[in-house]
């Protein structure tokens, strides 16, 4: 598929799915790499609500070079390219492992809205690349999209008060869609859910609405999830009152491309 495609399906949709995108020997190769890097007990973990289940991992690519030249990789960093519009630079870079059976949900929410509140980011000109670790089905939870909802601009609220930064990636995100906002847009509209294979690569925008439910299978669904942000809409809240460098970036100049990898 040509970039242009790509990038118009993501704009008239707010996502796209590119299948079998990353090979299965690479695909491996980040899993072995993430297995090391749990090991290495890194700053930036979050877990779920039992305290003792890890949610996610954020920030990988600040300790970890190889997570870095991933984000660099000629492939992504041009499809980011072309959406944003200009050069970029890596706003977050997650890990969602939503461990097997035990792995919680994400409430119907947006993204932009944290960057917005949270670092200063002014416009939603970002966007999230996702890479499937493991194959996807119904049980593990995998995420949910409402087609055609980043159209709609901004549609969430503060909804649960927290303190720690853990709150804006926890199962009770501090900012979601509002129940009756939500109800609305479900009656309204049909919902997508990305089920697939390691390797396929999922692409959306800042304001497209989504979720997951929790994972109901005996296997990990682990996420990785790049977020590009156009180096000309960098955060306006200085580093030392913003959130922790894992998850705002205060590095923005822009990343220059490797051909290394897949
Ligand atoms: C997200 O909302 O950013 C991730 C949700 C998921 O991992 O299912
Ligand atoms: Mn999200």
């Amino acid at each position: 598929m040509e970039k242009l495609e790509i990038v118009n399906e993501i704009r008239e949709q707010g996502f796209i799915v590119l299948t079998n995108f990353l090979s299965g020997e690479y695909v491996d190769k980040i899993n072995d790499r993430l297995e090391k890097y749990i090991s290495e007990r890194h700053d930036g973990v979050a877990m779920e609500d039992d305290g003792e289940t890890l949610r996610a991992l954020h920030g990988l690519h600040l300790y970890d070079g190889f997570f870095l030249s991933l984000c660099a990789n000629e492939k992504l960093l041009s499809l980011a390219e072309s959406y944003i519009g200009e050069q970029c630079y890596v706003h977050q870079f997650k890990i969602n492992v939503k461990k097997a059976l035990k792995g919680q949900a994400w409430p119907w929410h947006q993204d932009f809205v944290f960057w917005q509140k949270g670092d200063g980011i002014e416009r939603p000109q970002l966007l999230n690349i996702g890479i499937m670790l493991h194959d996807v089905s119904m049980l593990h939870g995998p995420l949910c999209f409402i087609p055609g909802s980043h159209k709609l601009g901004d549609l969430c609220e503060k909804m649960v008060e927290h303190t720690a930064w853990e709150s804006d990636i926890s199962s009770q995100l501090s900012y979601q869609v509002n129940g009756s906002t939500i109800e609305t847009l479900l009656y309204e509209k049909d919902v997508k859910f990305i089920t697939g294979s390691a390797g396929d690569l999922i692409l959306f925008d800042p304001l497209l609405v989504h979720s997951s439910s929790g994972n109901l299978s005996p296997k990990d669904r682990p996420l990785l999830l790049i977020t590009y942000n156009a180096v000309s809409n960098a955060p306006t809240i200085s580093p030392g009152n913003s959130r922790p460098e894992f998850l705002c970036a205060s590095d923005n100049s822009p990343l220059t491309a490797t051909c290394e990898g897949f």
